[in-house]
């Protein structure tokens, strides 16, 4: 009888930990400051990189101001830093999202500040990136997407996918930016030459030794390395939940030289892009910080629409990175698939997986809201 009592005890005690610990997940605080930021940090950015930081206004319980991290840029694959700029887009994007499903409004005031950071090209911009103001509205969209981020990121087997008309309208549609042009391209002829492209690049990035060894020193090959350094690339989104540990227990026990990472990670990408049919193209009319950031917002409703209707994205920058090496591609995509004067500010490849993934990792919202 002791026995059965003392088992029952520690079921209870095990289940009371569990939904513990499931429920500081996403703790929801009486700020909805904090709530918004728990579930931005879900959001999208270049590498993983994170490049967010949130500094709650003190007089203002509803306001709080975005800064860059200068810690977090990838000088390598992108020296402009546009992918990060877009970044903050996709942050924005989910906070405006959150605070919308709780019945208020996001107001967004893009570079605030004069304050100037340096990038690694020598180029300046704010730091300081966008003032957010919350306010109550009851007359709200009824739509919300902020649920479809609790899955994971699928990057690799996807099934291809073919949109009619209405389908695309409903995606390219999510983006009310007159400076950002959105379509889907599926026609056989115009996306063989774009796979080509597509190719092209991702070996550039993937031979280049300073763009390799960025992403390879970024890849986090271990739960540990992910609690530690909680930002940069992984392979979670790349094998199923049943094989990813297997595959770090590999990487990690037989390392392989950066050279060979690179070409395998090549003929993987090769056959995923095989086998997709349906890209999107995110352009802007020019590429001032406003329009990247009006992008990665445009950029994060799409995947989270997409997420909610049970498609997989594969975002594919490399041939619209921006060093001399992708010179050629970046000159050849613009010319087939961007009109006169616009920048492509992001392509990627959509289509449907219904492997078991685990979720991607994410810094704290803790620690990505400063309390100064
Ligand atoms: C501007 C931008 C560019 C990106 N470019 C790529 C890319 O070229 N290839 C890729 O696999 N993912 C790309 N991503 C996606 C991120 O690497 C990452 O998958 C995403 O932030 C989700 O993180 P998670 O996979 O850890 O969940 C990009 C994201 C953004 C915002």
């Amino acid at each position: 009888m002791k026995k059965v009592i003392l088992t029952i005890l520690v079921l209870l005690f095990i289940s009371a930990l569990l939904s513990c610990q499931s429920s500081s997940l996403i703790k929801e605080s009486a700020d909805i400051r904090d709530n918004a930021v728990n579930h931005a940090i879900w959001a999208m950015s270049a590498h993983n990189m994170q490049p967010w930081q949130v500094v709650l206004d003190k007089k203002n319980p509803l306001a709080l101001d975005l800064y860059i991290d200068s810690s977090r840029l990838l000088p390598a694959t992108d020296p402009y830093s546009r992918q990060i700029i877009i970044s903050f887009g996709n942050f924005i994007a989910v906070l405006e999202d959150y605070a919308n499903s709780k019945g208020y409004s996001c107001e967004y005031n893009l570079f605030p500040e004069e304050s100037l950071l340096e990038s690694s090209n020598g180029e300046n911009y704010t730091s300081s990136v966008a003032r957010i103001v919350f306010s109550e509205n009851e007359e709200l969209k009824e739509i919300f997407r902020i649920d479809s981020l609790s899955g994971a990121t699928v990057k690799r087997h996807f099934d291809p996918v073919i949109f009619n008309q209405a389908e695309k309208n409903e995606l390219t549609d999510l983006s009310e930016f007159d400076d950002i042009r959105i379509f889907i391209l599926q026609e056989e002829d115009v996306i063989s030459e774009l796979k080509t492209i597509l190719i092209d690049s991702f070996s550039i990035e993937m031979k280049l030794e300073s763009t390799l060894m960025e992403s390879f020193d970024l890849t986090r090959r271990s739960e540990k390395e992910r609690r530690e350094k909680a930002w940069g690339l992984s392979y979670l989104g790349a094998f199923p939940a049943s094989t990813v540990g297997l595959v770090e227990f590999f990487d990690r026990t037989f390392p392989m030289k950066p050279e060979k990472w690179g070409e395998i990670g090549i003929k993987n990408y090769i056959s995923e892009i095989e086998t997709i049919n349906s890209y999107l193209f995110i352009n802007s009319k020019n590429n001032s910080r406003e329009s990247q950031i009006h992008t990665g917002i445009a950029l994060q409703r799409i995947w989270m629409e997409l997420l909610k209707r049970g498609y997989a994205f594969l975002p594919a920058s490399q041939p619209l990175q921006e060093y001399p090496e992708m010179n050629e591609l970046y000159t050849d995509v613009h010319e087939k698939y961007a009109l006169n004067g616009e920048t492509i500010q992001m392509i990627g490849g959509i289509g449907k997986t219904d492997r078991k993934y685990k979720s991607g990792f994410r810094i704290s919202a803790e620690k990505i809201i400063q309390n100064n």
